[in-house]
């Protein structure tokens, strides 16, 4: 069986415009050449989304959303369903991002629904799970991922056949410059890998990312690291060279 690619998504945020994303993907573009062994996967935002989509996926770059509504349709003003998005082009979309538990108030109990809803239409939902420094500095770190993993995954179908993808982000290494330690990170991977073979639902393949503060000068050791199966990167994803060096360390050490 050949192995599962390496993953390098670079998330967006709330940045670029269509004509920005455009000039990105041109700059990317000159250099990349795609790898069977590293999946890339950028976030736009929805606005530069079904561009994006156009014109990137015959170039072995999958294009995801950043956020979806739960209901596939109805009076949510400002909400965008899983289905709008599958059919703007999207293939993959992130589910409970710190920012949006922390800004939009996403429960676990939502962004469960949220998962089913992203399967149903045929996306690939990218589940984010990550403590906060209290919570690292009590000990309870593995515990509140723990339960983020178990009430986020409660509405898991076996029968999707769609691997699941895991981005642990610890929260206060998202956009702070301190990225978790390759030890600290590997370990919480082993603990989330330990934690859904405890599931009642048994999920047959799992790709877990690392995410926070994901840089060109630190990500060697990242990948280095056994359990970590690709990155999430913010920050440094905005600038098309700087993510397009996270690109070519992932496919020179994978
Ligand atoms: P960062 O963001 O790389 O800027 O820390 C990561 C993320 O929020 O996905």
């Amino acid at each position: 069986m050949t192995p599962s690619p390496c993953i390098v998504a670079g998330n967006w945020k709330m940045n670029k415009t269509v004509a920005e994303a455009k000039s990105w993907l041109a700059r990317f573009l000159e250099s990349y050449q795609p790898s069977p062994r590293v999946e890339v996967q950028v976030y736009p935002s929805f606005t530069a989304l079904h561009t994006m989509a156009l014109l990137a996926s015959d170039r072995s770059i999958r294009v995801g959303g950043q956020n979806i509504h739960d209901e596939e349709r109805g009076a949510y003003t400002g909400e965008i369903s899983a289905v709008q998005l599958r059919e703007a082009g999207a293939e993959v979309v992130l589910i409970g991002h710190s920012e949006r538990r922390l800004h939009a108030g996403e429960t676990d109990a939502m962004l469960a629904r949220k998962l089913t809803a992203a399967i149903h239409a045929g996306l690939q939902p990218v589940l984010c799970v990550g403590e906060n420094r209290e919570d690292r500095q009590a000990q309870r770190h593995e515990d509140v991922v723990g339960l983020q993993i178990e009430r986020g995954l409660a509405g898991w179908e076996p029968s999707a056949g769609i691997p699941l993808i895991i981005a642990y982000e610890p929260v206060w290494a998202i956009g702070t410059g301190m990225t978790a330690t390759p030890q600290d990170a590997g370990a919480m991977h082993a603990h989330i890998r330990r934690r859904l073979e405890k599931l009642p639902v048994h999920i047959p393949e799992v790709r877990i990312l690392y995410g926070g503060s994901v840089t060109p000068d630190n990500v060697a050791e990242l990948f280095a690291t056994p359990g970590i199966d690709g990155v999430l990167v913010g920050g440094a994803s905005l600038d098309a060279l700087g993510f397009l060096e996270i690109v070519r360390a992932a496919q020179r050490l994978r």
